[in-house]
């Protein structure tokens, strides 16, 4: 078993490295939070939910025939979850957001409203995990059309990006704002 060895250099490097984290603490105020992950992840992922959806559509029509339980499953389940991504993205930017930078209604009342987005990151986590389990991690199913490779590729980005963007919203974003009704 090797034995770690703590010289005097290697503990004012670790306080450097400390130091430079500390450094990246996340300074940026709530507004521009909220303008970055609308940018960032809102207006990108609706445009990648429209590919997805005329690909699908594609697909459903060319491969039909020879893929038909499988294309009937996803064209159902990704049809809910762009519906349900929809409406989530319209209340935070139409309802939630807004209140959030209401510097005159931060109390609980607004918070309880952070937490149903809370609530809805977690129905959005468990059909991506759908997703990925009755899709066997969106392995492309065999003789797929071009429309289906498409699809299946974009789809797996979207679920990755998706689970970045609720971390930045539940991890960082709503945690900065509760320090702000505090
Ligand atoms: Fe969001
Ligand atoms: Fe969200």
């Amino acid at each position: 078993m090797q034995i770690k060895r703590f010289s005097l250099k290697h503990i004012k490097e670790e306080a450097a490295a400390d130091a430079t984290t500390e450094e990246k603490k996340d300074t940026r105020s709530l507004p521009q939070m909220i303008d970055d992950v609308i940018r960032n992840y809102h207006r990108p992922e609706l445009e990648q939910m429209d590919e997805i959806e005329t690909l699908l559509r594609r697909a459903l029509f060319t491969d039909y025939a020879k893929n038909e339980y499988q294309l009937l499953y996803i064209h159902s389940k990704f049809a809910e979850f762009k519906a349900s991504l929809e409406q989530h993205f319209a209340k935070e930017e139409a309802v939630v957001f807004p209140l959030m930078l209401d510097e005159t209604r931060r109390n609980r009342a607004s918070w309880v409203k952070v937490m149903e987005l809370e609530n809805e990151h977690s129905q959005a986590e468990e059909k991506i995990w759908d997703l990925r389990q009755n899709t066997s991690y969106f392995s492309i199913p065999g003789d797929s059309c071009e429309a289906m490779q498409d699809a299946y590729r974009k789809l797996a980005v979207l679920c990755d990006g998706i689970s970045d963007h609720v971390t930045e919203e539940n991890g960082v974003i709503f945690p900065a704002y509760e320090k702000l009704i505090e």
